[in-house]
């Protein structure tokens, strides 16, 4: 903890970067925040830091709902819709592959959206939260129900939705509804571009704190197992695969320099965290709202980077 207080401190030097602005709920956060959490494979935990302050997840969801929707209807499935190569444009571009009309890969939002409603709402209830008067189908309800119920395995502990920050998010998708309706008209959505985005932005709206995103990268180093509670959350070719894609597009456009320069398989959100995974070993996750160019956060960049030579975490 020393330790960690000490690493969140040496990155507090570097107040460049914005917040995100384009919801009240992002852009009233407040900079000052701070955080740091390590969960290793065999069920250790520390943490440093704001660390019992909500926010809502964000991108962190993608790499967590893909293996979910993996888990369900397997890889062959996914890859009919989704591809696995890296775009090398940024987070919200339509990145299509050439030719097949799929996204790129899950990581970007393209890729989320179509990946969301890959995910099985068949077997699961509605959930009873949201609004009375919103527009969510049955199927969104459902399906934003299982992503729930297993992000909640991942993390060990039920998560909850922000009503209010999806809300907010839904009254101004444009872009992820164009990117939507580009999907469908390319025949890599199977249900209605509106309901793949309001249960996509549902997903988003999750809410987290630093030690749950820790917890729940630790599920993917530990091939699957919550290794808190043992709960086996998704098979172990899943978790693998998942960690596949997180090294080359979790870091977007950013995601060879990352690679190369921290050597941690990753995911950032526009909301300010970060989760990295070394596997078999550790989870980690820095918290931090202002942001870089790539919507990724400067402080947590700064974390990671300590991290990483300081404790030679470097994959290669
Ligand atoms: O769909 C969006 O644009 C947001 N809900 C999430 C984007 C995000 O977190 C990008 N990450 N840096």
């Amino acid at each position: 903890n020393t330790y960690l207080r000490e690493v969140l401190k040496e990155s507090s030097a570097d107040v460049s970067g914005k917040l995100a602005a384009y919801i009240p709920r992002l852009r009233d956060a407040d900079e000052h925040l701070q955080a740091l959490a390590l969960a290793t494979a065999d069920g250790q935990e520390c943490s440093a830091g704001d660390d019992e302050h909500l926010f809502t997840i964000q991108s962190i969801s993608k790499p967590f709902v893909y293996a979910l929707a993996l888990d369900d209807i397997g890889l062959d499935r996914v890859r009919e819709l989704v591809g696995m190569e890296p775009s090398g444009e940024a987070f919200n571009e339509l990145s299509l592959e050439g030719g097949t009309g799929r996204p790129l890969n899950p990581m970007i939002n393209a890729g989320a959206i179509a990946t969301h409603h890959l995910v099985d709402h068949t077997s699961h209830e509605e959930h009873p939260g949201g609004r009375q008067s919103d527009s969510r189908t049955s199927e969104v309800r459902s399906r934003t129900t299982r992503i729930l119920d297993g992000m909640s395995a991942f993390a060990g502990r039920p998560l909850e939705i922000d009503w209010d920050a999806a809300e907010e998010e839904y009254s101004t998708a444009y872009r992820n509804m164009a990117i939507a309706h580009m999907l469908k008209s390319h025949g890599s959505l199977e249900t209605e571009p509106d309901e793949a985005v309001r249960g996509y932005i549902d997903q988003c709206s999750i809410l987290v704190t630093v030690k749950d995103i820790a917890r729940m990268a630790a599920t993917l180093a530990n091939n699957g197992i919550n290794p808190e509670n043992g709960q086996r959350v998704v098979s172990a070719e899943s978790a693998r695969t998942t960690l596949g894609i997180m090294a080359t597009c979790g870091m977007y456009d950013a995601s060879g320099r990352w690679l190369t320069q921290i050597g941690i398989p990753a995911k950032s959100g526009i909301s300010g965290g970060i989760i990295g995974v070394l596997p078999g070993q550790v989870g980690i996750a820095s918290f931090a709202p202002r942001l870089n160019e790539e919507g990724s956060s400067v402080q947590g960049v700064a974390m990671f980077q300590h991290l990483s030579n300081e404790l030679s975490l470097h994959l290669m």
